[in-house]
This record gives C-alpha cells, sequence and structure tokens, in this order.
C-alpha cells in the first residue's frame, strides 16, 4: 500500500506540472481526493488493515493528502495570477474566425441615396440648407404672408424670435435663388418638422426638394421628370397621375399620385380603394417666389417640387407604419 501511495505521489506531480486550467486543476482535485478519488480509496481500503500497519500507512497518506491539498492551493494561486499563460488565451489557429456583425445604411439613408443617384443622372445638383429657419425663409419668401390660412397647412414647431423648426425643404429654393443666378437645377434632401404624429406622420421626417429654373421651362418639363424618376423608383408599368392642387409659391400647383402598388390600382384598404396613392406636391414656381429673389418672371420659369422620403420608403417596401423607421429595432432594420 505504501508504495502505491508513492506512486500517487508521483502520478500527481506529473499531471499537476501538465495543468494550464482551473477545470483541470478541478478534475485533478476530484481524481485524489474526491470520493472516489485516489487517496479516499485508500483511507478506505485502510479498514482490512492491522492497527500497526494502520498507523504506518495512515502517516504516509495523511501525509500524501496534506501535500496535495498545498499543492493544488499554489497551482490554483499561480493560474489566477498568470492567467495569460493559461491555455485559454493560447492562440488557436484551428478555430472558426469571429466574423463581426456588419450594420447596413438605414432605409431612409438607402432611399434617399436612391433618389439623389436617380436626379443626378438628370443633370440636378444637391443643395443644403439649414433645420432651423427664420420665418422669412420658411414662409414669407414662398408667398406665405403672416396670418395667411396657408400656413395652417402645416402644423410648426416655433422656437422662439421669428425662429422657426423648417417645415418643409422648400426654403433651400430661396437659399440657392439668392445665390445663384439662372439657370439653375438642384435637389435639397433633408430634415423636417412638423407638429404631428400618427401611423403616417412623424414630428421629423424627410423630405427631397427639387427645382429646375430655365428659359422655357414648362408643366410637361416637370411632367418628364416626374415620370423618370417614379419609373426608375417603383418600375416602369408604375402609372402616374397629377391631380390639380394648391400651394401658396407654385401655380399651377398638383400632387403626383402613382398607381397603389399594394394593389396595382384595383382600389384596396391602402389606397382607400381609388387605386392611387399621393407621392409628392409640385408645380411651377409662383411669380411672387421669384420676386422675392429677384428673378424676372418675364424671362425665367421653373418648375418644383417636394415629395416626402418616409412615404417613398413605405411604398417602396411595404410598411404600414412609419414610426417603425425610427424606432430603431435591429430586427426591422437589419431587412434592408
Ligand atoms: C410640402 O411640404 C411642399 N413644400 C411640397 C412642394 C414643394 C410643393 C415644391 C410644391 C413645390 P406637403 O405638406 O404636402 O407639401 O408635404 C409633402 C410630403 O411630405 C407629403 O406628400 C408627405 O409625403 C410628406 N409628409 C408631410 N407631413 C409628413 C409627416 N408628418 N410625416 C411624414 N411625412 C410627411
Ligand atoms: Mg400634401
Amino acid at each position: 500500500m505504501i508504495d502505491k501511495i508513492k506512486q500517487y505521489q508521483k502520478e500527481f506531480e506529473d499531471r499537476i506540472a501538465a495543468i494550464g486550467l482551473g477545470d483541470e486543476l478541478r478534475q485533478l482535485r476530484t481524481d485524489f481526493l474526491g470520493k472516489k478519488g485516489r487517496v479516499t480509496q485508500v483511507m478506505k481500503d485502510m479498514r482490512e488493515l492491522s492497527s500497526e500497519q494502520k498507523r504506518e500507512v495512515g502517516r504516509h497518506i495523511n501525509e500524501l493528502k496534506n501535500w496535495i491539498e498545498n499543492q493544488i492551493r499554489e497551482k490554483t494561486e499561480k493560474l489566477a495570477g498568470s492567467s495569460t499563460q493559461g491555455t485559454e488565451n493560447v492562440f488557436d489557429p484551428t478555430l472558426p474566425g469571429r466574423t463581426e456583425a456588419r450594420g447596413s445604411l438605414h432605409p431612409i439613408t438607402q432611399v434617399m441615396e436612391e433618389l439623389i443617384t436617380i436626379f443626378i443622372s438628370l443633370g440636378f445638383e444637391v443643395a443644403e440648407g439649414p433645420e432651423v429657419e427664420s420665418d422669412y425663409y420658411n414662409f414669407e419668401a414662398l408667398n406665405i404672408p403672416k396670418d395667411h390660412p396657408a400656413r395652417d397647412m402645416q402644423d410648426t414647431f416655433y422656437i422662439g424670435g421669428a425662429k422657426v423648426l423648417r417645415t418643409h425643404t422648400s426654403p433651400v429654393q430661396i437659399h440657392v435663388m439668392e445665390k445663384q443666378p439662372p439657370p439653375l437645377r438642384i435637389i435639397a434632401p433633408g430634415k423636417v418638422y412638423r407638429c404631428d404624429s400618427d401611423v403616417s406622420h412623424t414630428p421629423m421626417f424627410h423630405q427631397i426638394e427639387g427645382l429646375m429654373v430655365d428659359e422655357k421651362v414648362t408643366f410637361s418639363d416637370l411632367k418628364g421628370v416626374m415620370n423618370i424618376f417614379v419609373h426608375q423608383i417603383f418600375g416602369e408599368k408604375t402609372q402616374v397621375r397629377f391631380r390639380p392642387s394648391f400651394f401658396p409659391f407654385t401655380s399651377p400647383s398638383a400632387e403626383v399620385d402613382i398607381q397603389c402598388v399594394m394593389c396595382s390600382g384595383k382600389g384596396c384598404r391602402v389606397c382607400s380603394q381609388t387605386g392611387w396613392l399621393e407621392i409628392l406636391g409640385a408645380g411651377m414656381v409662383d411669380p411672387a417666389v421669384f420676386g422675392s429673389v429677384n428673378y424676372d418672371p418675364e424671362k425665367w420659369t421653373g418648375f418644383a417640387f417636394g415629395m416626402g422620403i418616409e412615404r417613398i420608403a413605405m411604398l417602396k417596401y411595404g410598411i404600414n407604419d412609419i414610426r417603425l423607421f425610427f424606432e430603431n429595432d435591429l430586427r426591422f432594420l437589419s431587412q434592408f
């Protein structure tokens, strides 16, 4: 039995020297000191021995037990103190690589970029303007005087003084025309704000404004540009319809509808059984607006349009609640 004990000591020594992990150490402890471990077994077997043998073997086995406990304590401290030497941090070239979780552009950004690309191909340039606007740019220069009922068409966030959060991208028209003489062709994408909230309206949303000014620009040019853009975004077969409307800064004005993308014009819940969906407002630039920027309305004509980007994205992807765009739920966003 004493030989066995010595043999166990040797075995323990070899095994503990090879250990690099806490788990392996725990296993080693179980193998020697656990209920069915080697040391425990020897102690059980001692029952068969004479009392003299018991004393002799008992001394050896107790020594081994204490020695093992000390060894384990030391090894534990060593592993904790220098975890970088543990095998858990050794580079294992056979493990599969960790791939980065890749994000993607927000669907609104994607649609915005798609729209910008289409208009750039038609010769438009991108312009920008401030989101905090003066009353003058957001309303007055666009032929919406104070106390005019047209102001109620948009629920405005007033932020003190004569400042507002712009309610549409149309003020960019004024900024551009003040700086640049005609002819010009611009689009102005950006954020706009209205005190408005339900399944198809959010307090912040995006618009793209378009403005083309030249000699002899006509309503046919507007129709042509609108047709090209709708066909590129929604497909060649999508019908476009112009419906008379009113905006203070255009005359004549129209709202542009496309054939309902859900039912292909047959009539459904989304299009309120009409077969058509409104996507933007447009018209010929009102001479009063040219007056604000000192363009000669006898010489220059132009068209302008403004569309909601969320609206276009909802129709393109069949999304029925605009608020999904702003909840930042990755399960929604990762679909695009
Ligand atoms: C305008 O904002 C005009 N400035 C458009 C225009 C430009 C007309 C140039 C003529 C010439 P309107 O208020 O209808 O028009 O808004 C245009 C589009 O913005 C709407 O068709 C709709 O798609 C979107 N829109 C309006 N309010 C919201 C809102 N609260 N949330 C999301 N989209 C909205
Ligand atoms: Mg409208």
